[in-house]
């Protein structure tokens, strides 16, 4: 059968209807062809361990709880890592994969508030499982997003774009004009680190891995704002005054790979600059001379979102964050990262995807085709 003709099948078995039952208030309810999970009942590599499972029994709905249709999730290092067993989340197993997407309210339990159907939502929790057509939750577990946001940036809002906004935040007084250096500049969490630099006014000074495409990918970076794009033996070649004629400094520096390529951008750091550690894709640790904390006096910090969100739920600055996040993707002041859909039922290939090198394309998993 054609994917053309499988995907006319599953509209057609798409039936809404509106009806009571169950003590909830079922306004609509979709009965498709089974509920596509992708779960994992043991750690290892995510090609071998990663299952679909269909279940054909539609989940009863609790008062409290809400019905939500997945509508996009992306693929992240984290969910790849929790699956590998080498994250500090670890689900209870049989787990379904996925820590951030968004869906669609189809159905509500009667004791539930503030939302309605139709309301887009992400997750307010870190482990919801959201590779999967369909989620029954309570309803604080989720958070609705302002109408009008694009569904695809409120698919890839909780981790990366969060995270990129509060360590440009949370680590140094940055003014406009300022400067910020980056590794792996060209990773989801890069290109919102440019483009929401770039709405503040902040310069970026970007970073990537040598490559045969490299004018390609510094075009694209440059079009979001980018203000220096350089693969990281430029950087070593170069020097803070060859490099940034006219430009500050960086004040802050965030490394999501370690290794020689953190030390490279504490080099170019300004005094008491502040070097922000998110992620270890090198698998190499942060080594740091002793130069630079005695002469330098580089602050050297880690940060995880995961902890942010715990330690904020529903903060005065959690609200701010996600209303200026939001507002500024209504604008078309942010741009989804390079990405790239795919049906659940292709789930090895996001997840191939997801796991390959020099690729610069999230791997976005969709429902319903
Ligand atoms: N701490 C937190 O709260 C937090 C939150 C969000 C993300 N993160 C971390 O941030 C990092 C980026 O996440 P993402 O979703 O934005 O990633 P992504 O879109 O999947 O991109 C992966 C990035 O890592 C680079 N990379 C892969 N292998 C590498 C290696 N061996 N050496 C150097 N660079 C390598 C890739 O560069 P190429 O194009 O050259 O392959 C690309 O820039 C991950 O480590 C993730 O876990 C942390």
């Amino acid at each position: 059968m054609s994917a053309a003709v499988a995907h006319m099948m599953f509209r057609k078995l798409t039936l809404v209807h509106k009806a009571f039952c169950n003590g909830t208030i079922a306004i609509e309810k979709r009965f498709a062809s089974g509920i596509n999970s992708l779960i994992y009942s043991e750690y290892g590599d995510p090609n071998n361990v990663i299952q679909l499972q269909t279940d054909n029994k539609i989940p009863t709905l609790d008062e409290n709880c809400l019905r939500i249709e997945m509508l996009a999730s992306p693929v992240n290092p984290a969910d790849i890592n929790t699956i590998q067993g080498i994250y500090p989340v670890k689900p209870p197993l049989p787990a379904v994969g996925g820590f951030e997407g968004v869906g669609k309210v189809i159905e509500m339990g009667k004791r539930t508030s503030n939302i309605k159907i139709g309301d887009l939502v992400i997750p307010a929790i870190n482990s919801l499982g959201t590779w999967r057509s369909q989620v029954v939750c309570p309803a604080e577990h989720v958070s609705v997003i302002p109408e009008g946001t694009p569904l695809l940036f409120a698919a890839t809002l909780r981790v990366n774009t969060c995270t990129s906004y509060r360590m440009l935040a949370d680590f140094q007084d940055l003014e406009a004009g300022d400067t910020v250096i980056q590794n792996a500049a060209n990773s989801g969490a890069g290109q919102m680190a440019i483009q929401i630099a770039a709405a503040r006014g902040l310069k970026t000074i970007n970073v990537v891995r040598d490559r045969p495409n490299i004018d390609e990918l510094k075009d694209h970076m440059y079009s979001l704002g980018a203000n220096i794009v350089v693969t990281d033996s430029e950087l070593r070649m170069s020097s803070p005054e060859k490099l940034l004629p006219g430009l500050p400094r960086p004040k802050l520096g965030l490394n999501a790979v370690g290794g020689k390529s953190a030390i490279s951008l504490m080099k170019y750091l300004q005094h008491g600059g502040t070097m922000v550690t998110y992620g270890g894709m090198s698998k190499q640790p942060v080594t740091v001379p002793t130069g630079m904390l005695i002469f330098n006096n580089i602050k050297v910090v880690g940060y995880w979102m995961t902890r942010w969100h715990d330690r904020n739920p529903n903060s005065v600055e959690a609200e701010r964050m996600f209303d200026e996040l939001c507002q500024w993707a209504k604008e078309g002041r942010l741009q989804i990262p390079r990405h790239r859909l795919v049906n659940i039922l292709d789930y090895k290939t996001a997840i191939e995807g997801a796991m390959a090198d020099f690729t610069t394309e999230k791997q976005i998993l969709v429902f319903d085709q």
